[in-house]
């Protein structure tokens, strides 16, 4: 019996953390420019089909709208999502919503569509696709505008000078990276300031910790992790399914294949256990280990439902002391993962802690 009352406990409290309708979502400075954004944001770009079909426009609308009615103000797009498809709902979204209440990322830099893509940084090119995001998007100025891909074969002073200039344009209020080396930021700082770096943190791809993260704190550079649910798999993707991803993107990371899913499939495991202990679910824990990194951590777990993003939702009010946040780090072993973090087919593009040439060293090909 006594077992039995405690279940039912352990079943209020998940329900009471997957529905967060009553609860405050914190707002907390990005960078040290003035951003301020809701702890959590949205990532959008699934919203138009990267790890299964596009949504109908109104639901994708519909799935925006719900998330600022509940306190998310952040939201993040790429020229290249959906092939500019995703700058376009938001914008259509945004219509439905109050423009100043919301802080709109977008991004440019990756050109063409997979798998012939390539990354463009030139300065004429950064201007051209601000133009272009802001038609898209159908608005003012973007709260924050990023680099997507670090172009190593245009020093990062030409980009950043770019940026600089559709700052004091008023087109961009703050600016952003995605991707670069500790150098490439150095240099980029030394320009214009850095609001926020987006890069890839979660559980089980921690490669920032040890460079990067300082130098952001160090900096006042605000981190931005994208698929903070590993894509999916912290929400059981592959995993309860027991078979590799056969379509979107999922399809084509090295993670999700047949030869590696199996073998991870004991990482969500340890991440389940974890996750009961917590009252919590394997997504709500992994969101909250990465929530807990620091203030100045603003994850954007991508959704294309309502039900999830409540649940998401709910990993705000799970709370984890250092030992549990020890304890979850440890469930992770990095040498445990199998399986590179980046899709097969774009190790051409620079996805990973890119250079560039140095200042005026271009040589003429
Ligand atoms: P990305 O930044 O690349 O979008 P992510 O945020 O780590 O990656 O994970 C996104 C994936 O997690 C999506 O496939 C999403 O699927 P749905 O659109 O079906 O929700 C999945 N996901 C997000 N929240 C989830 C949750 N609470 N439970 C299960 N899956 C979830």
């Amino acid at each position: 019996m006594q077992v039995l009352r405690s279940y039912a406990e352990v079943a209020k409290e998940r329900q009471r953390r997957t529905n967060m309708a009553e609860v405050q979502i914190p707002r907390v400075k990005l960078g040290t420019q003035g951003l301020e954004v809701s702890k959590l944001g949205l990532g959008c770009m699934s919203l138009s089909g990267a790890y299964n079909d596009p949504l109908p426009e109104e639901e994708g609308i519909s799935v925006i709208k719900y998330a600022f009615s509940k306190g998310i103000t952040f939201f993040d797009t790429a020229d290249v999502y959906g092939a500019n498809a995703n700058e376009v709902l938001l914008g259509k979204a945004l219509k439905q919503l109050p423009r100043e209440k919301v802080q709109v990322a977008t991004k440019f830099g990756i050109a063409g569509s997979f798998p012939n893509i390539h990354v463009k940084g030139s300065p004429e090119y950064v201007r051209s696709c601000c133009e272009a995001s802001l038609k898209r998007l159908d608005v003012e100025y973007i709260d924050l505008y990023y680099q997507h891909r670090v172009d190593q074969t245009v020093p990062i002073e030409e980009t950043v000078g770019e940026l600089k200039k559709l700052v004091e344009e008023g087109k961009v209020k703050y600016i952003g990276l995605s991707e670069p080396s500790p150098d490439t930021i150095r240099r980029a700082h030394a320009i214009h300031p850095i609001t926020a770096l987006q890069i890839e943190w979660s559980l089980w791809t921690r490669d920032i910790e040890d460079e990067l993260v300082p130098l952001c704190r160090e900096l006042g550079i605000g981190i931005v992790p994208y698929s903070p649910l590993g894509r999916g798999f912290f929400g059981g993707k592959g995993v309860l399914e027991n078979m590799p991803a056969s379509s979107g993107l999922t399809a084509h990371h090295p993670r999700f294949r047949a030869e590696n899913i199996g073998k991870n499939k004991s990482i969500y495991d340890r991440v389940e256990s974890l996750a009961k202990k917590h009252q919590c679910t394997p997504p709500q824990l992994a969101l909250a280990w990465v929530l807990h990194q620091g203030n100045d951590v603003v994850p954007i777990p991508g959704t294309t439902k309502i039900k999830n993003l409540d649940q998401n939702l709910g990993a705000l009010a799970v709370k984890l002391s250092e030992r549990d946040l020890r304890e979850i780090s440890e469930a992770v072993p990095i040498d445990d993962v199998a399986g590179g973090r980046y899709y097969n087919g774009l190790e051409h593009i620079s996805w990973k802690f890119a250079n560039t040439p140095p200042k005026d060293s271009r040589i003429s090909i």
